[in-house]
């Protein structure tokens, strides 16, 4: 733990965007990487795979979302309703640790990011994860609910409710809050994807860094095969839920396997997107 005389209050230029406050030593030569552990992030190939799974719990939430009729009100006024629900939990997820560094999981009603600053004397290594503050969360909020709201527009409910209920707004809202997590999870990947990068080509980035060359880093990260896989992935996965649920029996539309694909390719490629400046800002953080 710090000492009080120790800590001054910084709200640096990126960070009071946000309403953060960077928590500083005043006493230069201290040595502030020692605040927070040490995390070393996995090869490119294993944090691949990773992402690979946690593809379908994405598309089986969007499948349960797509089922069921929902009250557009809940969306009004930049999604305030849902954010009011979403709030209450994300301080309970706070206080029980879910936000702390190195979890990769940011949250939506408040600003949880702690930047790391180093020094020219007391760089990060590559290959340490580096906290810096950029959250996709903003973003995905507004694909959310723009983009992926007005394709939820199922009038009839698959949801089973044995008292026959079409909207259940506790079960829609819950399933918005599940399925913004598990997109924020999923995109915050892109720090490490970044770190994983940066680690395997130092003498590339660096210049481009100190550049703040921001289009070559994005066109140095980027690999379109890769991408084109996951859209592949996604594309395979959506068909295989769409196929399960309808031979399951439940009376689906005929235009929900075309909907679901349709949600999953919207879904995926902002993932990539949002993934890809998660990881540009990260990297342009590197040596803060
Ligand atoms: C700073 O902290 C790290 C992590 O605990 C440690 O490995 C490193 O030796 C420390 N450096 C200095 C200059 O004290
Ligand atoms: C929604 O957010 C946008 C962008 O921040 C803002 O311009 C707009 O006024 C907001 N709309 C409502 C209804 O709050
Ligand atoms: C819902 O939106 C899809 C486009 O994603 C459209 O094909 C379908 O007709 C719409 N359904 C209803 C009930 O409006
Ligand atoms: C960024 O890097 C590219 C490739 O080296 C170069 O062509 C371009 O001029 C640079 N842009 C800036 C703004 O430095
Ligand atoms: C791009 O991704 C593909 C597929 O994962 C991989 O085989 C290839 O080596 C990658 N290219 C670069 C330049 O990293």
């Amino acid at each position: 733990m710090l000492g009080l005389t120790k800590i001054v209050l910084v709200a640096c230029s990126v960070a009071s965007v946000f309403g953060a406050v960077v928590v500083r030593d005043d006493d230069a030569s201290a040595n502030v990487t020692a605040k927070n552990p040490v995390f070393t992030v996995p090869t490119l190939v294993q944090i691949r795979d990773i992402l690979a799974q946690l593809e379908a719990p994405i598309i089986s939430a969007l499948t349960e979302r797509l089922n069921l009729p929902s009250n557009p009100a809940l969306y009004a006024n930049n999604g305030s309703a849902l954010l009011k629900y979403i709030k209450p939990r994300e301080a309970t997820a706070n206080n029980l640790g879910r936000y702390a560094y190195g979890k990769l999981e940011y949250p939506f009603t408040f600003n949880a990011v702690k930047p790391d600053v180093t020094s020219k004397s007391n760089p990060f290594p590559p290959g340490r994860f580096h906290q810096d503050s950029y959250s996709g969360n903003p973003s995905l909020l507004s694909f959310y609910l723009n983009t992926l709201v007005p394709l939820f527009n199922a009038s009839t409910g698959y949801f089973y409710h044995l008292d026959g209920s079409q909207v259940n707004d506790d079960a829609t809202l819950n399933l918005d809050a599940t399925i913004l997590a598990l997109l924020s999870h999923r995109t915050s990947f892109g720090k490490i994807v970044a770190e994983s990068k940066y680690a395997a080509d130092v003498s590339g980035f660096t210049p481009l860094i100190k550049a703040i060359n921001t289009s070559q880093i994005r066109t140095l990260l980027t690999n379109t095969t890769q991408e084109a896989g996951v859209l592949a992935q996604a594309a395979t996965a959506a068909t295989a839920f769409s196929t399960a649920w309808v031979a399951s029996g439940a009376a689906e539309p005929a235009t929900f396997p075309t909907q679901l694909g349709n949600v999953a390719a919207k879904v995926f490629r902002e993932l990539i997107d949002t993934t890809t400046d998660i990881e540009v800002q990260y990297l342009l953080q590197r040596f803060n």
